[in-house]
């Protein structure tokens, strides 16, 4: 299968280096399309397949298309696939907040998947939700989503709407936790830790709590109940936050980002 991924920037190059390192593609099957000529040599460099700087050199030879470009270049880019594409192709998409009805009306095609990853794909341990059009076949999808999974762990959703929704928990997540974490560190800062002392109490912390709740069958609830003590120390801490309402805030934080990313997909 030949692979087309557009846009040589963080995400492009995330797939590109994680389906090379993980030999479910090889270099061979691997084409680039990239606008930037400064990046197109950079990209050429790395020895991850053929870098092309305009479509008609490489869009009809591809199998599966990646579009990976910001979504405000995504009017441009269509209009210049367009001559080039063919129905027989599969797109996939992780432009955040491009619908696949403006995809299929944009480039005339029916085979769509659009996915919604997050940062951590850079080290393969990201999060994708994706959904597709009708028109994909099952094998189609399992080989896509056997890409993806070289980037961390995927989840298919049935409704696109449910895209937005991964975008606010998934998507912007990483941001939210290390909102809490910078404030825990500027908290040890304060109780006398030297920077990276702190740092590496928090994280670490954060690390541990994680892989522990990963390795356990229990709930956030039940390891809560498990470490705070009556009249202890964590209990302090959580009586604080409830009481300043840092749950509900929470939760107001990521509904906040699912309207934005509803209003940015009208
Ligand atoms: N970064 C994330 O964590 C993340 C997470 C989920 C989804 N996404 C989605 O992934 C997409 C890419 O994000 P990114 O962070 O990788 O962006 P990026 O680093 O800016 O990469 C996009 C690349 O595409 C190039 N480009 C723009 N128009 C093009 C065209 N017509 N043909 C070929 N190349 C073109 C850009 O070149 P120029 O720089 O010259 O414009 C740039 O090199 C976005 O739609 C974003 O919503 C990103």
């Amino acid at each position: 299968m030949k692979i087309l991924i557009i846009g040589g920037g963080n995400m492009g190059m995330t797939y590109a280096q994680s389906f090379l390192r993980s030999h479910i593609a090889g270099k061979d099957n691997m084409m680039i399309l990239e606008k930037s000529p400064e990046k197109a040599v950079e990209l050429s460099q790395k020895d991850i397949g053929t870098v092309y700087g305009l479509p008609e050199h490489c869009v009809s030879q591809a199998d599966l298309v990646i579009l990976a470009v910001k979504p405000q270049d995504s009017a441009h880019l269509f209009s210049t696939l367009r001559p080039y594409v063919h129905p027989q192709q599969v797109f996939l998409s992780i432009m955040a907040g491009v619908k696949m009805a403006a995809i299929s009306d944009a480039l005339g095609v029916q085979k769509i998947i659009r996915a919604m990853p997050n940062l951590p794909a850079q080290i393969g341990m990201g999060m994708t939700a994706f959904t597709s059009s009708d028109e994909v076949t099952r094998i189609e999808l399992v080989t896509v989503q056997n890409l993806m999974n070289t980037t961390g762990k995927t989840v298919y959703v049935e409704k696109e709407s449910a895209i937005d929704a991964a975008t606010a928990i998934s998507g912007s997540g990483p941001a939210y936790v290390w909102f809490f974490m910078k404030a825990l560190i500027e908290a040890a800062r304060e109780m006398g830790f030297s920077p990276s002392e702190a740092e590496l109490l928090v994280s670490q912390t954060f690390s541990g709590a994680i892989e522990l709740y990963n390795a356990s069958s229990l709930s956030c609830e039940e390891w809560i109940d498990r470490v705070s003590s009556r009249g202890g120390t964590t209990e302090a801490a959580l009586s604080t936050y409830r009481s300043n309402a840092v749950h509900d805030d929470i939760i107001a934080g990521a509904v906040a980002a699912l309207r934005r990313a509803e209003e940015l997909g009208r």
